[in-house]
């Protein structure tokens, strides 16, 4: 599991984000996102705004994007509610990155199911590029985490890279993910095995096989 800290609350974080602000692309987004909420709960907004600082601030540095307190103090005067409510929801969610990161957030899966299929070898081949548990690396590209499992036990192992999935991974196949997206290109996501559409059974599908090139209708045969 990652450690997890706030970024510490110094007179050059209040210097770069103390006026932090919506842009005008945002600042049109948050009514509707709040009018989402009955009246009187706007607060329960609370997740998706942190989302869109977050996003904003990764647009202004570059990055995957983080939360710094006088963000998160920004949107808890934002929904009229206490800086505390606004810090116990952005610690407890992963989702939520509370210090700097890269321009790619890689969150190895390091649970059970990953861990068998090969995730310690990810996990190499992400250091063997320079990265570290919980730093920026030198060239300001990656930030790597290690997480809990992410629900793509069927493709395992998999990691996450800001908002996309990779599946069926080896180290070779992330080394090309990592390429391609330092590259600037966009990677397919979802799982790298040749020939595997989603979850289905490497291979191929092993019942419901009518199913697979149209809607068939077993009731007859049962
Ligand atoms: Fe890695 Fe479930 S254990 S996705």
């Amino acid at each position: 599991m990652a450690d997890r800290y706030i970024e510490a609350d110094t007179p050059e974080l209040r210097a770069r984000w103390g006026g932090f602000a919506w842009n005008a692309e945002n600042a049109g987004k948050v009514p509707e996102i709040v009018a989402r909420y009955p009246a009187g709960r706007q607060r329960s907004a609370v997740m998706p705004l942190l989302d869109l600082a977050q996003r904003q601030v990764g647009a202004e540095t570059n990055t995957q994007g983080w939360l710094p307190l006088p963000v998160m103090e920004y949107v808890a005067r934002e929904l009229d509610m206490p800086v505390i409510r606004v810090l116990e929801v952005a610690t407890f969610y992963f989702m939520y990155n509370l210090a700097p990161v890269g321009r790619f957030h890689v969150q190895v899966c390091g649970t059970t199911p990953c861990m068998l299929r090969g995730s310690d070898d990810l996990m190499s081949a992400c250091k063997a590029r320079g990265m570290s548990k919980g730093h920026v690396s030198d060239d300001g590209l990656w930030t790597l985490t290690e997480v809990e499992c992410m629900g793509n036990c069927s493709s395992a192992p998999m990691v996450q890279i800001n908002d996309d999935n990779y599946e069926d991974l080896t180290p070779e196949r992330l080394n090309f993910v990592l390429d391609e997206l330092a590259a600037g290109r966009e990677p397919k996501a979802g799982t790298q095995e040749p020939g595997r559409h989603t979850v289905e059974p490497v291979g191929g599908p092993t019942t419901l096989k009518d199913m697979v090139s149209e809607n068939h209708d077993y009731r007859g045969e049962w």
